[in-house]
């Protein structure tokens, strides 16, 4: 599966699952812009991806909503999933498919340093493990190619489970 002749803006792309995002896109053929709130970070991954060959760039967006707890956070991620499903429904006259991602947890710098809260987030996953960022982005690139051509709308969840049982 290749994304030749593909440029792709990666938000977020200085850390974590962005960080994977832009490698996994990078060996696929793509340039990959870095776009993230922190500009040293972002510069770094660019020349990563300049290093597998693939052309890069680098830039400071700052995309920042207020947000005091999980009240917001929810309802931001509710809205990304209606807009996922709005977003397809109008752009699909263009050729244009809009997927979302639902991570599980995920072990990026997001989750903190505290060993036993994060025990406790693994455990609810099937195999009691956090999930590595790589294996979100494997999904994110596969959903960028012809093969996905069939998903559109929907939210995919890459969770090891979570949303499907409950102890
Ligand atoms: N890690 C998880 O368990 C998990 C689970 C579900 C959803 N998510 C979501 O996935 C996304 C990426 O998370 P991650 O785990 O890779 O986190 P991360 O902290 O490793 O990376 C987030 C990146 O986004 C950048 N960023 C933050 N606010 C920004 C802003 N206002 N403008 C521009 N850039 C900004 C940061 O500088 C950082 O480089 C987040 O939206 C997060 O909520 C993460």
């Amino acid at each position: 599966m290749e994304l030749k002749d593909q440029a792709i803006i990666v938000t977020g792309g200085a850390s974590g699952i962005g960080r994977e995002a832009c490698l996994a896109l990078a060996r696929m053929g793509a340039a990959i812009v870095v776009a993230d709130f922190n500009a040293e970070g972002a510069a770094k991954v660019a020349e990563a991806v300049k290093a597998l060959g693939v052309a890069a760039h680098s830039f400071k967006v700052d995309g920042s909503v207020a947000s005091r707890g999980n009240f917001n956070y929810n309802a931001a991620k509710a809205a990304v999933i209606a807009m996922t499903r709005s977003g397809a429904l109008e752009l699909a006259e263009h050729g244009i498919r809009v997927v979302g991602i639902a991570p599980g947890y995920i072990d990026t710098p997001i989750l903190g340093t505290d060993k036993g809260v994060k025990e406790q987030l693994a455990a609810q996953h099937m195999h009691r493990e956090l999930i590595a960022p790589e294996k979100v982005a494997s999904v994110a690139a596969y959903l960028f190619t012809d093969a996905a051509e069939a998903i559109n709308g929907s939210t995919v969840p890459v969770d090891d489970g979570f949303l499907a049982f409950k102890e």
